[in-house]
């Protein structure tokens, strides 16, 4: 069977780039985004490619490229359905926040939705792809509702897990380190398999292609993030260590690296990950092994998130204590709101936790992000629901120029690694604040010698 007509519902961080690639990569397949909000189907058909709804290099030539040839972004999410003969699931699975399982499972309630818009659009047979992370068996339940749809149509669901990393969403795509693929092992499974291999081998090498059962395929992306996670947890832990005892984690980091077998990749300490999968994903990869009596298996993954709550936390009271115990009335300058540089995506940053903890203790918390809006930083504290929202606003202020963020402040805490902190006239910034002037640097991406040179007390994480 060849594909000629995709249909990706949800039109976020993974369906939008996704798709952007395949349709760059395949011109003879008509691909349509859809979503059902409206403003962000109105920014992906922007004119002006600075408008995209979300931000990732390169992103924009290759939206450029494809967008109204054989890529097109809608809010007729039925009628794109009806179109297709693939149609990717890329809604938002996020983290129960009621009843059962709330905090740990994933909520399936858009995915469910999904399935039955699918079941009741369709009039001719599907290959039904789930893009968004799941958890395993889910498959299982869009079959159900599928197959109980009684007007003959045929569908075959696959799990095609995204492992793109956000900022790096492109090149990623372009280069992947493999393609996984999971399908029912039947004849018209395997037919099913064969006809997504086809649409990503016009550019991924077939080595780098990989085929399992549905099952594998949906654990196999829980247990990449959960691992990538460990590591960072890991290093964590050790940049404490390294604290006390006058070890330096980058040197460490460095050199278990070096070890073939160890790696040298994500073994950055920081003030901790973000993002919208870690936590997410090993969550859920916590409440099914708890779900199956594994209580020694959930409590050993479950620690990778306590300790990334515990450095968060961590970094915000080493803030509090080195300013004599006391920020109340304090003007404290953050370098960054995004989970990680390259991206205007806030979900889960370890920003969010350590103003919230800041403004506990009512200090004025001043944020500079290239990328983030003022709106998108009010949206994140509130989320918490710590505060009044009036509150929050009181205390939390963005400001889109670093220089003016960092004015009068007494200390200055690093949150993203963006590139652009690293060129910035430091001797300006110190001059501009209350001294002692204090640089707490949450991602060690500073000149930490030429800092202290100009005068800075300087904190790095691991160091
Ligand atoms: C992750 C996985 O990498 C990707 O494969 C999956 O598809 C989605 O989840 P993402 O969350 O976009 O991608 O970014 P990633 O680069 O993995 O970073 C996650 C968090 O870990 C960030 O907050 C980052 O700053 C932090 N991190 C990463 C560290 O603190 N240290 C490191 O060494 C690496
Ligand atoms: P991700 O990072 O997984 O891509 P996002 O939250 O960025 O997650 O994107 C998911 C998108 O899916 C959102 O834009 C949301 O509006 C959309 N969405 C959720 N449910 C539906 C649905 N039933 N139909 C169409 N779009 C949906």
């Amino acid at each position: 069977m060849k594909v000629t007509n995709i249909c990706c519902i949800g039109a976020g961080y993974v369906g939008g780039p996704t798709m952007a690639v395949i349709a760059q990569k395949n011109p003879h397949i008509k691909v349509t985004v859809v979503d059902v909000n409206e403003a962000r189907i109105a920014a992906w058909n922007h004119d002006d490619l600075e408008q995209l709804p979300i931000y990732e290099p390169g992103l924009d030539a290759v939206v450029a490229e494809a967008r109204n040839r054989n890529l097109f972004f809608s809010t007729d999410v039925d009628g794109a359905i009806d179109a297709a003969d693939m149609v990717f699931i890329s809604v938002n699975t996020p983290t129960k926040t009621y009843g059962k399982g709330k905090g740990m499972a994933a909520d399936l309630k858009y995915i469910e939705l999904c399935a039955r818009q699918i079941a009741r659009v369709s009039k001719t047979d599907k290959i039904i792809v789930e893009k968004s992370t799941l958890p395993v068996r889910t498959a299982q339940a869009i079959k159900s509702i599928l197959h109980n749809t009684g007007n003959g149509v045929k569908f075959q669901i696959l799990s095609n897990p995204e492992f793109l990393a956000e900022g790096t969403a492109v090149q990623d795509l372009m280069a992947p380190d493999r393609v996984l693929i999971g399908g029912e092992q039947t004849e018209e499974g395997f037919k099913a398999i064969q006809a997504l291999v086809d649409v990503y081998s016009t550019w991924v090498p077939d080595e780098n292609i990989l085929t399992t059962n549905l099952w594998s395929s949906e654990l196999s992306k829980l247990t990449a993030n959960a691992f990538l996670a460990q590591r960072v947890s890991s290093i964590n832990a050790l940049s404490e260590l390294c604290e006390v005892t006058g070890a330096n984690v980058g040197e460490v980091a460095n050199a278990i690296g070096k070890d073939s077998r160890i790696g040298p990749k994500f073994l950055k300490a920081s003030v901790g990950f973000g993002g919208s999968c870690f936590q997410k994903d090993i969550l859920n990869l916590v409440y099914i092994s708890k779900s199956y009596g594994l209580n020694e298996v959930a409590d050993y993954w479950e620690q990778v998130i306590i300790m990334n709550d515990y450095q968060k936390h961590r970094f915000a009271t080493k803030i509090i204590q080195t300013l004599y115990n006391t920020i109340s009335g304090k003007k404290i300058a953050f370098l960054g709101w995004a989970f990680k540089k390259d991206t205007n995506d806030t979900r889960e940053s370890a920003a969010i936790y350590v103003a919230d903890q800041l403004i506990d203790e009512q200090a004025t918390i001043a944020v500079y992000d290239p990328k983030v809006t003022a709106q998108q930083m009010e949206s994140d504290l509130n989320y918490l629901g710590t505060r009044a929202e009036e509150e929050n606003e009181r205390f939390l202020m963005a400001i889109n120029d670093p220089y003016e963020a960092c004015k009068d402040a007494h200390a200055i805490a690093v949150l993203t690694e963006w590139d652009e902190f690293k060129t910035y006239d430091w001797q300006k910034i110190y001059d501009n604040m209350l001294k002692p002037a204090f640089v707490f640097d949450g991602r060690g991406i500073l000149d930490h010698k030429k800092l202290e040179t100009i005068g800075f007390q300087v904190y790095v994480i691991g160091k």
